[in-house]
């Protein structure tokens, strides 16, 4: 186990970090899946990871050395495969509690996990489990947050932008990394032990576009609704201005 400075019980203790790498999930997988056993709380971070991977086959970009891009192993056995998505719920809420240190306003969370600014996404999770029975057996909870890139392909979905290009200053990666690490761990800890944390409440006042009249698309149809929340298993429920409420999987609506 390498050390480090994280003030963690196991979230980041055994740190890895690469210079370059193609993903940090699939990297983590790999070495999950060794014989070897790996502790639970495992970080690996990459100053240049030369194929992200997005939600939905989706590629993640990053300019080497600027952002964070990394993957945290964890093994929920706690958590059964029907309630996989508290999971989401607690990595989106850690995170939006830590840039909420760094941001005023404006921030949200865009179902299902993505980082928001206003109307720009300043960070992705790919979530990726192992479910074995009824229950969740492996996790390996890749984030990508920009942070001190300066300038994004104006092509890239989701109108990127970065924590140093609103707050006008770059931002320590390695504070930043230890901050997230640590909320990641209470959080988890909590809801191992069965404490409330309040942790869907929490999520849904931070949904974007919550409550608010907007423009959706499913099955290439566009229709007004208004987002009213989550199913139990993490299904988006929208409220069509001329309908009665819908549940929806994340393949099956798009937002406009
Ligand atoms: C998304 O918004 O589509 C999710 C992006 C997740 C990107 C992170 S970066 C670290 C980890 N490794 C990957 O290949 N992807 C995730």
């Amino acid at each position: 186990m390498q050390n480090n400075t994280f003030s963690t019980l196991f979230v980041g203790q055994n740190l890895i970090k690469l210079s370059a790498v193609d993903s940090t999930n699939n990297y983590l997988k790999k070495l999950a899946s060794n014989s070897e056993p790996l502790p639970e709380g495992t970080v690996i971070m990459a100053d240049h990871q030369y194929a992200g991977r997005g939600m939905q086959g989706n590629v993640w970009m990053a300019e080497a050395g600027k952002s964070l891009t990394f993957s945290l192993l964890l093994r929920p056995t706690f958590i059964s495969a029907e309630q996989q998505f508290e999971l989401n719920m607690l990595v989106s809420v850690a995170i939006n509690n830590v840039l909420s240190k760094y941001l005023s306003d404006d921030l949200s969370i865009k179902w299902p996990n993505d980082v928001y600014v206003g109307n720009r996404k300043i960070g992705g999770v790919l979530i990726e489990n192992v479910i074995t029975g009824s229950h969740l057996k492996q996790s390996i909870i890749g984030i990508g947050l920009n942070v001190n890139q300066g300038e994004f392909e104006a092509e890239l979905a989701g109108r990127p932008v970065s924590l140093a290009q609103i707050l006008q200053q770059d931002v320590n990666l390695f504070v930043l990394l230890s901050e997230l690490c640590s909320q990641i761990e209470q959080l988890y800890l909590k809801m191992k032990f069965g404490k409330s944390t309040n942790l869907r409440e929490l999520y849904v006042s931070r949904l974007y576009r919550l409550h608010k009249i907007a423009t959706y698309s499913k099955n290439g149809e566009l229709f007004e609704g208004v987002i009213e929340g989550i199913s139990h298993t993490g299904l988006l429920k929208i409220k069509p201005l001329d309908g009665e409420t819908q549940e929806f999987g994340f393949k099956e609506v798009a937002f406009i």
